[in-house]
């Protein structure tokens, strides 16, 4: 264990008498090591306590656990016993809604105002009780560096070639990459990952730099709730929308360097919701984003939100949003946001989604790494309110039907992506024809057209997609009502995409 700042400050905090400390991180086992550390350095005995195991004395499994400590209240009960010592609680803020486990918490703190040590908090955006609050002193420890990824990378070599032969082919250049690629992970799973590669084939070459990222993938998509999305396409495929556009155009710089961007005093940005008529390319432009800004995209499913894990899902939804987290700078896409969080106000499943939709909300607004978030919908009836008060987003943007431009661009855009050249056809009669056209519906006029010509083995003219047009019932013209209807509620709340 390199010597860590982070827990210099906390002993400086034990030795003057801050007696509730939490220490905000993801790495639990990082934290666990650094507090033993401290404990002997002040001198102090080390106690760590989860709800599996229990109040244990030490770090090591095979250290002693004192007997019914499960439950929180005894288990703090056993503290105010002790007296003495450096006290570990991982993932107490699961229980302070009990509030016998609150003022429990309250007694000890209360204690080590007369005897030595400390009671430790460890967790993920820990919320406190008000009645805890001005007790506690939060300290949040800061994710590994690319130092602390190459130390690691480098006392496992070690450590493994006294045990077994490793061919190191790495050259200066290639262990850089390597320890790049690793950024994002906390440092256990960066050494899971390390061991797997040296240990397979007792070698470490050029070619497993590629594998970090699979292993990185992999770590990711585990939860079932993110995915990587591939993205291959730029803004300069979306036609219209030239409002949004700007707007993502004027904070490219500040994505892209935001380290000047703070010293200028910009933050970086937050996220766009984006609603409206269906297949007008709001889940295009999320994709176009990340392409755009040069950022990873991750996809969030709501689907799996509430599967079959009932129980588990709010733990999940809130480790796939640390993750998200720990890989930033990257762009969040959250597609069809109604599906995910419509039966939040309902209590059909116990509560869960509501809950779920609480942490997402707060986590909208407090979150702290570089996330941009792209939130889509277009049943905003089924939008729960809250997501449209301010803060959550940066900005609500409106997307519409495309105008008499913007159908032109769509049509040249999808006629060149199929290898057909718009200049041979009358844009102009066609633009007319799909009036009230969604760009979806534009895109399957060209490629039912398409099919159309190369079975009867023609090309494709003006007047063989007039007739896919014509026979196309748009949205716009089967749902009158209901495009009205958005437009109403947009109307009043939101910005204009166009
Ligand atoms: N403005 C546009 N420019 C270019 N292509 C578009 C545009 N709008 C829609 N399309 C085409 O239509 C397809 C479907 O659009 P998209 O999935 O982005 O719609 P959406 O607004 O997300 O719809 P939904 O509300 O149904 O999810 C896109 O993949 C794209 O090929
Ligand atoms: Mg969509």
């Amino acid at each position: 264990m390199p010597t860590d700042s982070n827990f210099d400050e906390l002993e400086l905090l034990i030795r003057a008498k801050y007696a509730l400390i939490v220490v905000d991180t993801v790495e639990v086992e990082r934290a666990e090591q650094g507090f033993a550390l401290s404990a002997s350095r002040l001198n102090l005995l080390y106690f760590t306590w989860s709800r599996s195991h229990g109040l244990r004395r030490g770090v090591l499994p095979s250290d002693p656990v004192m007997t019914g400590t499960e439950e929180p209240a005894k288990a703090l009960a056993a503290v105010e016993a002790e007296g003495v010592g450096l006290f570990h609680f991982r993932g107490l803020d699961a229980h302070f809604d009990d509030p016998a486990v609150v003022s429990h918490v309250l007694d000890v703190v209360q204690q080590f105002n007369a005897r030595r040590g400390a009671l430790v908090l460890t967790g993920h955006n820990v919320r406190l009780p008000d009645a805890l609050r001005p007790h506690a002193t939060v300290i949040r420890l800061s994710g590994a560096s690319f130092d602390d990824y190459r130390a690691l990378l480098e006392r496992l070599i070690r450590e493994y070639s006294a045990r077994m032969p490793v061919k190191v082919e790495l050259t200066h250049e290639d262990r850089g990459r390597l320890v790049n690629n690793l950024t994002g992970l906390t440092l256990t799973e960066a050494e899971k990952i390390i061991t797997r590669l040296i240990v397979e084939d007792g070698a470490l070459r050029a070619r497993d730099i590629e594998r970090v990222n699979a292993a990185k993938r992999q770590i990711v998509e585990q939860d079932g709730l993110l995915e990587f999305y591939p993205h291959t396409e730029g803004l300069d495929q979306v036609a219209g929308l030239g409002g949004l556009k700007g707007w993502l155009a004027r904070r490219r710089a500040v994505v892209t360097d935001p380290r000047r961007a703070e010293a200028f005093g910009l933050g970086f940005p937050k996220g766009v919701l984006l609603l409206g008529v269906p297949g007008c390319g709001k889940s295009l432009c999320a994709k176009s984003v990340a392409h755009e800004w040069g950022l990873p995209l991750l996809k969030l499913d709501p689907s799996n939100l509430y599967d079959k894990y009932v129980g588990e899902s709010e733990h999940n939804f809130k480790r796939a949003m640390q993750t998200a987290e720990r890989l930033a700078p990257i762009v969040l896409w959250i597609d069809e946001l109604e599906k995910a969080f419509a039966s939040a106000s309902a209590d059909a499943d116990g509560g869960v989604s509501h809950r779920i939709f609480g942490t997402f909300l707060s986590w909208l607004q407090d979150r702290q790494g570089d996330v941009f978030v792209v939130a889509t919908s277009n049943d905003v009836a089924k939008l729960p309110p809250e997501f449209i008060r301010k803060g959550r987003f940066d900005e609500i943007f409106f997307v519409d039907l495309p105008g008499d431009e913007a159908r032109a661009e769509i049509l040249r855009i999808h006629l060149r992506k199929r290898k057909q050249d718009p200049a041979t056809l009358d844009l102009t009669q066609l633009v007319t024809a799909t009036r009230g056209f969604s760009g979806a519906e534009i895109e399957e006029s060209i490629v039912s057209a398409m099919y159309a010509a190369f079975a009867s083995g023609t090309s494709l003219d003006t007047g063989a997609l007039l007739t896919e047009v014509g026979a196309t019932r748009p949205l716009s013209k089967t749902m009158p009502e209901r495009l009205d209807a958005i437009r109403r509620w947009a109307a009043q709340r939101t910005v204009a995409a166009d």
